[in-house]
């Protein structure tokens, strides 16, 4: 019987993402048969104790969507089970290993990285690591290159790479296997795709949130660790890699390690002229007053709640075209979006009528909070004015175009597509060692 076992069953990540994923997938019938779920934390709680907690979590997110059913949340429960172990200690595993034997078990770790290496070297030791076995790991892993190669060490000792899944959640998102779509399934951009029209590509990731009692975690990442270095350099490299030659997990992760390989190294000498960092102070956010980082923190601190940086691209389809990227907390407003900006006409032939700029085209692939991909146009203002009117207009590509009426589907949680694929071994949308890697050498500078 396959398994799902769930380190940090009780924290955040699993009560807010997974679990309302898992009863989701449950709800439309699309886990796999027999799938047993084991929840591993460190409190002592019961099985029915953590239940209720679920319910708390899963039951309202559902209502929300109008998904809400008792039957499949009662078959959900069904398949849980609660177990409270010191998942670093071998001979606290051997409860676990009852349970689940060795055969197709998937491990989810969400716990913090910095409990990775000491949990699968615990697995390693009690034999729970064999080769029907998989292991998530959610990002970051590590908070710099020397810790992501420590934990790397104690990961491939234990498991094959084909055994990894290194999650970032971007990569469930439906706008984001949607760009892929966009690119590889379309003739008309591809031949547009480089430095030929493409001005320059903007990144942003803004958030309204603050860190909030999340400190203890963020304040030792900063939004360079925790966005920069995974979210928002595997969107850069869906938007900057060639055409795999098909979807197979090797073919994709392959072109976007070249893109990696290809960024410009941001050295000491030209950080400050192509980064910003910087650091929410209290104000005001949608209305609400919020308080200071550093208050959240309890003292002063010098991790980065924004981070902005332009990046190169060291190749033929790129040189010159400036990535933009920026993310930040406590932002005005909730807004992710990857803008491609096309280059102005090379020649205007309704210059000097003072009737309508020509603006340049412009292709926007918005996350939140909304989720489009729309290219702005020019076009010609309705009239019978004697001189032509110019006028841009955005075309939205999204889906239901055509048929208006219909109801958008559901916007799933990015964790469901990506706990199906783990659990079926389906690593496409999952980070490969030698990305992760090369994401923190850039990072780190070295
Ligand atoms: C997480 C970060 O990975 O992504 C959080 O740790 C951040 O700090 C979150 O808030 C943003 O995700 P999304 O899907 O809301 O853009």
């Amino acid at each position: 019987m396959p398994a799902l076992v769930l380190f940090g069953g009780g924290g955040d990540l699993a009560l807010r993402m997974l679990l309302p994923s898992l009863y989701f997938l449950e709800h439309d019938d699309l886990l796999p048969s027999g799938l047993k779920i084991i929840a591993a934390a460190r409190s002592e709680e019961s099985r029915d104790q953590y239940l209720a907690r679920v319910r708390e979590w899963v039951q309202p997110r559902a209502e929300t969507d109008d998904q809400w059913s008792e039957k499949a949340f009662d078959h959900l429960a069904g398949r849980i089970d609660y177990l409270a172990v010191d998942a670093t200690d071998p001979e606290s595993l051997r409860a676990l290993k009852n349970k689940t034997g060795d055969e197709d078990v998937t491990y989810f770790l969400a716990v913090s990285p910095s409990l990775y290496a000491p949990i699968v070297s615990a697995l390693n030791a009690v034999g729970m690591t064999g080769p029907k076995t998989r292991i998530v790991l959610e990002k970051p892993v590590g908070r710099d290159l020397e810790t992501f190669r420590r934990i790397d060490q104690a990961v491939s000792a234990a498991f094959t790479e084909d055994q990894v899944f290194r999650i970032d959640h971007y990569l469930g998102k439906e706008t984001v296997q949607n760009l892929i779509a966009l690119r590889f399934a379309n003739v008309i951009f591809e031949p547009l795709w480089n430095n030929l029209s493409i001005d320059h590509v903007q990144i942003t990731v803004g958030e309204t949130t603050g860190v909030g009692d999340r400190w203890p975690y963020y304040d030792e990442y900063g939004a360079l660790r925790d966005m920069l270095q995974n979210h928002m350099l595997q969107l850069l490299c869906l938007v900057a890699m060639e055409p795999p030659s098909d979807m197979d997990p090797d073919s994709v992760r392959n072109e976007k390690v070249k893109v990696l390989r290809s960024l410009r190294p941001i050295t000491e000498a030209v950080a400050r002229s192509v980064t910003v960092r910087g650091q929410y102070t209290r104000g005001t956010v949608e209305g609400e007053a919020v308080r200071a980082y550093a208050d959240e923190r309890g003292q002063a601190s010098d991790t980065d709640t924004f981070v902005a940086l332009r990046a190169d691209i060291d190749n033929w389809r790129w040189a010159g075209v400036p990535f933009f990227m920026r993310t930040g907390k406590r932002m005005p407003a909730k807004h992710t979006e990857i803008v491609i900006q096309f280059k102005p006409v090379p020649h205007s032939i309704f210059d000097g009528d003072g009737r309508g700029d020509i603006v340049a085209n412009r292709l926007v692939i918005a996350l939140q909070p909304d989720e489009d991909i729309s290219l702005t146009v020019m076009n010609k203002a309705p009239g019978l004015d004697a001189r032509m009117r110019l006028q841009p207009i955005r075309m939205s590509l999204s889906w239901g175009m055509e048929g208006k009426s219909a109801r958008p589907p559901r916007r799933r949680i990015a964790y469901e597509r990506l706990l199906l694929d783990a659990l079926n071994g389906d690593s496409t949308l999952f980070v490969r060692c030698d990305e992760a890697e090369k994401a923190w050498q850039w990072v780190d500078g070295v």
